[in-house]
């Protein structure tokens, strides 16, 4: 994820690019750049790592001379954030410059294409092949006019695979502005002598209210006085302006409330992103981590380290890692593991999990293993970050900027992610063959079942209604649905400030059923068919004791016995938690809301945890 904007018109664009990024910032921060087309059709370019701050300090900002122009503010996927990697990206002959959101799933294959046409690269970013396609293609097309150099970028952009929002300026066509989008977002605003261009509506609602959508495919030539649009085969389309009278802070968060609830609905693209190419004709493919099967076949135990949200993605997975791989695999609190002496040597494989890759704890937790000679491998949201520098394998999740403090899009990318490291190593070690198949089948259809979930809140927000003024709530599950049972519990108390707690359902008769009366939330999570029916009873116990029960199941259950069942689709019990999570973030995130919380920023807690 990242804030792309543009400009066509008849003032200097650079302040107007600047405006723009300062207010995408947000999307993504770890490098900014701007170009334009001077009035003696000369491009400029300036960029560098950092913030748009740290752009508008660039020694080379002033040269930024021109009415046409794009800007880009970064969020990683690939490369690390350098001056290099920034965008805007040019082909070798300078002939494009492009701005890219979104991922290019096969631009080591294209690069490789281009590459030995001649072509040169300088970064290692997947955007870097999209100029150079583009210069590519147009060689074969018959002149360098305004026609040729659209169906050059159409027939580039026919060759990529993946995702992205593209702004594309060139001196052949200095007064045009091409964009064009696929599953990433790009909208159009539409003024008085002049264009924009942009991620999102808030960058340039202080220009205008009037906006075109531009829908996957679709191409757009943009001039001072004129948009015109293509569709996926360049034939010419009408589209009818909007008028959006959004506030600018709704806006920002693309109409939701909050980010969290934002973040919550990114789920579906969060996945699929995370998946990217990292399923490969029927294998995992993970081109970043390569461990030979001699070396992975002495390893034998596996610890998962993490803390909060990120060490209960670890718990959903442990029973995955041992039954596909047949290690033990354990899974701990980084900030206990720093202090165990635990039992770790050149023989162990330790996987760190870190949306922000900046937590004290999990970071010492790894230099602590890696003294004792393990394996390390990090599986960080951001690029870069400290944990990166220090494992000797990362894998990224692509779930894009998380902003609001309770994690909830990172979640489900780092189960994604775990998943298919345990695939991969399963393929390595020629082990459990037929439910690595079965997973990686089921791992696609996953961002589709997420958005039916999301289709459906009516029935959780009328529920957290219902409950939000009780004061003590209690989540069961058995395995992987208890994994989640605790990841619902922990999202609860961090936005609601509702006392909630997590247990194994058969542990509720051990002592915590004492508890149970009127004002009590139940939370019973049943998705696994081998032990459904023992949870339901367990359930059932403690309605008969007062408390309100909510089930979210896959399972054939009574549904009058409880004050709501929430149905889920059907999944393999060990990527159940993808699906019951998001009901749970929701649940928590409607309490919050009735209680009038600032869901995203709760009291005491900060987003990312670098002290001790
Ligand atoms: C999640 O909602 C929390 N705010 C918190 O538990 C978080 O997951 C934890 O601090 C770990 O952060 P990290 O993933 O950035 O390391
Ligand atoms: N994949 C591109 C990169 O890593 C774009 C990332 C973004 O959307 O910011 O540079």
């Amino acid at each position: 994820m990242c804030g792309i904007i543009g400009y066509v018109g008849n003032k200097e664009a650079k302040q107007i690019l600047i405006n723009g990024l300062l207010r995408l910032e947000y999307r993504g921060y770890d490098s900014a750049g701007i170009a334009t087309v001077s009035p003696d059709n000369v491009l400029n370019i300036v960029k560098n790592k950092g913030r748009i701050k740290d752009l508008m300090e660039n020694k080379n900002i002033d040269s930024l001379k021109g009415t046409v122009g794009i800007g880009h503010t970064r969020w990683a996927t690939h490369g690390i954030p350098s001056e290099t990697n920034s965008h805007p990206h040019v082909d070798q002959d300078k002939l494009f410059t492009v701005v890219h959101n979104g991922i290019i799933e096969n631009y080591a294959l294209l690069k490789d294409m281009l590459i030995k046409a001649g072509y040169n690269f300088y970064s290692q970013t997947d955007t870097e092949v999209v100029p150079n396609l583009i210069n590519y293609n147009l060689k074969k097309e018959k002149d360098q006019s305004l026609e040729s150099v659209l169906h050059a970028i159409k027939v580039t952009c026919d060759e990529l695979e993946g995702s992205y929002a593209l702004e594309i300026l060139s001196p052949l066509i200095p007064n045009y502005l091409i964009v064009t989008r696929r599953n990433s977002p790009l909208i159009i605003g539409s003024g008085h002598g002049e264009n924009y261009v942009s991620s999102d509506i808030p960058a340039i609602l202080s220009y205008t209210n009037n906006f075109y959508l531009l829908d996957n495919n679709e191409y757009a030539v943009i001039t001072n006085n004129s948009v015109e649009f293509y569709n996926e085969s360049l034939t010419k389309i009408e589209k009818e302006v909007r008028n959006i009278a959004w506030d600018m802070s709704a806006a920002e968060k693309e109409g939701f409330d909050d980010y969290m609830l934002k973040e919550i609905f990114e789920q579906p693209k969060s996945i699929r992103e995370t998946i990217g190419s990292r399923l490969l004709n029927g294998k995992t493919n993970l081109p970043d981590f390569e461990i030979s099967e001699e070396k992975l076949k002495e390893i034998n135990k596996i610890y998962i380290i993490a803390c909060g949200t990120a060490m209960h993605a670890g718990l959903a997975c442990k029973r995955l890692y041992e039954h596909l791989l047949g290690i033990e695999t354990v899974v701990e609190v980084a900030s206990e593991f720093r202090y165990k002496d635990p039992l770790v040597d050149d023989k162990t494989l330790c996987i760190f999990v870190s949306q922000s890759g900046e937590t004290a704890d999990t970071i010492a937790a790894l230099r602590l293993a890696k003294e004792n000679g393990a394996t390390t491998i990090a599986i960080t949201n951001v690029i870069s970050s400290s944990i990166t520098r220090e494992a000797d394998y990362t894998l990224y999740t692509h779930a894009g900027p998380e902003i609001a403090v309770a994690s909830t899009k990172a979640y489900t990318a780092q189960i994604i992610l775990l998943t298919i490291l345990a695939i991969n190593l399963s393929e390595t070690l020629h082990m459990n063959l037929v439910l690595g198949t079965q997973l990686k089948q089921e791992l696609v259809e996953i961002p589709s079942k997420v958005e039916k979930i999301l289709s459906n809140i009516e029935p959780i927000k009328n529920f957290a209604s219902e409950v939000y003024k009780e004061t003590d709530s209690f989540f069961i599950g058995r395995l992987e649905d208890y994994a989640a049972a605790l990841e619902g519990s922990l999202k609860l108390k961090e936005i609601s400030y509702i006392h909630s707690e997590a247990y194994p359902a058969g542990e509720l008769k051990h002592g915590p059923i004492a508890l149970i009366e009127d004002n009590v939330t139940i939370i019973g999570l049943i998705t696994n068919p081998l032990t459904a029916p023992k949870t339901l009873s367990n359930v059932e116990e403690v309605l008969t004791r007062g408390a309100k029960a909510l089930v979210i199941t896959n399972q054939i259950v009574d549904q009058s016995k409880f004050d709501l069942v929430y149905t889920i689709p059907e999944i393999s019990e060990y990527l159940s938690p993808v699906l019951s999570v998001i009901p749970l973030q929701l649940f928590a995130y409607y309490i919050s809301k009735e209680k009038g919380l600032d869901v995203d920023k709760p009291r005491n807690l900060a987003k990312s945890v670098t002290v001790e």
